[in-house]
């Protein structure tokens, strides 16, 4: 059948060569992750002068630290001399400076040239101007965001208006004080799927009936197959016989102090372009950062964000994690298996989407119009 002609319930997904083609890849590479916010850690993990973290984004390896003065910086992550990556460790602290392995060039925590041998006898060698390549950074949500376009979008608009849209306030997102929570677990998936796929899966609820069991057993309405992402400000109410939002229902944790009535037993969705998903319940929020590795392949760093005294106090966070991870392996795995099928001749010319998945239809058309845009830009 020609997808030319579909009926009104139906509006075709991209081609399947946008899941697989590495050159396609590669322009989102460059156009969006390169030059859109990218979520790249949380902020605690930096929590003295010297920890440091390295993160893809785009093509390049990011080194984000932090510096003597208590801010947070983020540097290309490639020695100024003869370019050899800086930092291979995904994570780490060192004392006072980053020092190139290979000729051992010597850069402070701010980035700039403190030391190189004979360097002295260089004395026309500026050492800002020789200094690691900055990149921009932002913190929000107890995260830190970097951007690596010289003149960054509007971090408001980006980022806290894809938030405000979604949730239909600026404020109601401050309410979960996700900066003052604290990692209770950490888990890290290998996805074997495109990010696009991810995000997709993400924004719709029309497999939940099919995949998720115990989710929809404490938010029944999920099995009606409309996401919380297909309304603006709709949290997904738990069903009544669920205590909490964990894998049997189970009571969960004490309400983080801020949420309200209104946000109470219910579960929000976030989708931040390009590449963060938040969830909302009342005692925890799982904050999921994708980092596009190759076309079909997408690291998932999911954490589970807990009061400081549940974490502090060892509190059995157990069951709440069972769930959303659960959920992540059910997603990913259908993630991985849709993979399977991009580069088939059958999807050549893509798929459908079904009314409660006309909403991607929008992610397709951003996606589209941003990098054209983008390339019009150079
Ligand atoms: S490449 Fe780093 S010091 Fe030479
Ligand atoms: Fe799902």
């Amino acid at each position: 059948m020609s997808l030319t002609s579909l009926p009104p319930s139906l509006i075709a997904t991209l081609p399947g060569d946008t899941y697989t083609d590495a050159a396609f890849f590669a322009r989102e590479q460059q156009h969006l992750f390169e030059r859109m916010w990218f979520c790249a850690v949380r902020a605690d993990e930096l929590d003295k002068p010297g920890r440091f973290r390295t993160v893809q984004v785009g093509r390049e390896s990011v080194l984000v630290t932090r510096s003597r003065d208590g801010s947070v910086r983020a540097f290309l992550n490639i020695c100024r001399h003869r370019g050899a990556r800086l930092c291979t460790q995904e994570s780490g602290e060192v004392k006072r400076n980053f020092q190139c392995p290979y000729h051992a060039w010597t850069y402070g925590l701010d980035g700039k040239l403190v030391a190189a041998p004979n360097l002295t006898s260089m004395p026309d060698i500026d050492r800002g101007t020789y200094g690691l390549i900055s990149v921009h950074v932002r913190e929000w949500l107890g995260h830190v965001w970097v951007c690596l376009a010289e003149e960054p979008p509007s971090f408001e608009e980006e980022v806290a208006g894809a938030v405000a849209e979604r949730l239909g306030d600026r404020e109601a997102i401050d309410h979960y004080g996700i900066d003052g929570l604290q990692v209770g677990r950490r888990v890290t998936y290998d996805v074997r799927a495109n990010w696009k796929l991810i995000i997709e899966n993400f924004m719709e609820c029309y497999h939940c009936a099919t995949i998720h069991p115990e989710l929809t057993e404490v938010l029944p309405e999920f099995a009606d197959g409309l996401a919380a992402q297909y309304y603006v400000g709709h949290g997904a109410e738990f069903s009544e016989e669920a205590k909490g939002f964990t894998v049997d229902g189970s009571e969960g944790l004490d309400r983080i102090p801020g949420v309200t009535e209104e946000q109470d037993r219910r579960y929000y969705a976030i989708t931040v372009r390009p590449q963060v998903f938040v969830n909302l319940v009342p005692d925890h929020v799982i904050f999921h950062r994708m980092y596009p590795m190759a076309a079909d392949r997408t690291m998932v760093e999911c954490d589970w964000l807990y009061l400081p005294d549940v974490v502090a106090g060892g509190k059995d966070v157990e069951r709440s994690v069972e769930l959303f991870h659960r959920v992540n392996q059910q997603d990913f795995d259908a993630c991985e298996r849709t993979q399977l099928g991009m580069g088939s001749r059958g999807y050549a010319a893509g798929g459908v989407l079904v009314p409660s998945e006309h909403h991607i239809g929008e992610f397709h058309t951003w996606l589209q119009t941003r990098l054209a845009k983008e390339e019009a830009a150079g």
